[in-house]
């Protein structure tokens, strides 16, 4: 009997594709039919990578470190990790407490396959990136979701987290600045959750994929706390901060067998990240950090630029970003009154009728809400959010 295309593991229906991508496809796809389309959801840095940064990829090129490394990087690399942890949070990681990994994805994705069993249950404050539920459920596990709360600034707080713990739970995974709210989950309760993993035998996960880019709070890790190493799992990437992301490098830091079990696992799937992207992390990380500044400075200019733009848009409330580059406007006003009823016919409808394109607010576990991501230029936010506001105040006319 033939194979047919249907005829696939089950385990790959336990994820679908990711929202964010399947946004910029289709605004891709209205370009190429000549529409002129404002980009509000991709989730990069619109900077260029430093030109130290690039200029230690060339070197790499032609010095020919184009070769195979360690499956979980080289060592430089791995002290450069370490280093700069411990110069911007005071941590003490050592590069057997450390591995490198294609991006931040690829980290959380295989610390859910090395951590996970079937039937755990991983803790994951909502909103959440659109990523952690996917790698969840493809690890067998299963997503436990806690609302954290808009009118304080989508805060999600020790006691929340506690009444969610049961036998099965395993993983408590915060990502702050949040993804896609822009919530810090500030040191002293961060602490409190800290202390809950420890009382009760679970890991906590600490997604930094944000952390140099906090408007009002100094950077804090929590994994800086003193014992918090046994509970603690830094993930880490370079992706954001330095204007990365196609260089796809990220880290863990945890402890020894669990960094060993995902060399194990990076061993016999992606085998070493990219030699020359590992030169130009390096760099990125030993080399001036002034590009960070600058890239956080001109973010906070459009935070509150976005932020006091959508507030003059009816119908539209919106909690300020305390950090990343993500604005999580909620339109549930607006949703109520212009037949749309969810964002994801929202974004589809601002997509096709302004040009604009948002991340409707089910990726990421809320159904009142889209991101804006203003890792944009200030003329694109300029435009965008004033077809946005056309668009809104249109359709409640
Ligand atoms: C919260 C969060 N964590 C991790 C990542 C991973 O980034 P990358 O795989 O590009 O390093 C992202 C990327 O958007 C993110 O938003």
């Amino acid at each position: 009997m033939q194979q047919t295309a249907q005829d696939q593991a089950d385990r790959i229906s336990l994820i679908s594709v990711s929202s964010t991508m399947k946004v910029s496809s289709d605004a891709d796809k209205l370009r190429r039919q000549g529409a002129d389309v404002v980009d509000f959801g991709a989730g990069e840095p619109d900077f260029p990578t430093p030109d130290n940064i690039k200029q230690a990829g060339i070197r790499a090129i032609e010095e020919n470190f184009t070769k195979y490394t360690p499956a979980g990087g080289v060592i430089e690399l791995k002290q450069a990790i370490c280093e700069r942890h411990t110069t911007d949070f005071g941590t003490s990681y050592s590069p057997a407490e450390c591995i490198v990994t294609v991006g931040g994805k690829h980290v959380i994705f295989n610390l859910m396959q090395v951590l996970v069993n079937p039937g755990d249950e991983v803790i994951i404050p909502v909103p959440y990136w659109v990523t952690y539920k996917d790698v969840v459920n493809y690890a067998g596990g299963v997503c436990v979701f806690v609302d954290s709360d808009e009118e304080k600034g989508f805060a999600v707080t020790a006691s929340m987290i506690e009444r969610h713990l049961t036998p099965r739970t395993r993983i408590i995974l915060i990502n702050s600045p949040n993804n896609p709210s822009g919530a810090v989950v500030d040191r002293e309760e961060f602490e409190k959750i800290l202390k809950l993993a420890s009382r009760h035998g679970v890991w906590l996960i600490t997604d930094e994929c944000y952390c140099h880019f906090l408007y009002d709070s100094a950077p804090f890790s929590i994994a800086s706390i003193p014992g918090a190493k046994e509970s603690v799992i830094v993930a880490g990437s370079l992706s954001k901060t330095y204007a990365m992301t196609g260089w796809r490098i990220g880290f863990g830091l945890a402890p020894a067998p669990v960094v060993n079990s995902i060399l194990k696992l990076q061993s016999h799937m992606t085998s070493n990240p990219v030699s020359i992207a590992q030169r130009a992390a390096i760099e990125a990380l030993r080399g001036p950090q002034e590009s960070v500044g600058v890239m956080l400075a001109e973010y906070r200019k459009r935070r509150d630029f976005v932020v006091a733009r959508l507030r003059q848009i009816p119908g539209v409330s919106i909690v300020e970003p305390q950090g990343a580059f993500y604005a999580y406007p909620n339109l549930g006003a607006v949703l109520d009154r212009d037949g749309t009823r969810s964002p994801l016919q929202f974004a589809e409808r601002l997509l096709e009728e302004a040009h604009v394109a948002v991340v409707p607010g089910e990726a990421f576990g809320t159904d009142r809400h889209v991101r804006i991501s203003y890792a944009a230029s200030m003329h694109d936010l300029e435009r965008g959010l004033d077809r946005m506001h056309t668009f809104i105040a249109g359709r409640l006319q």
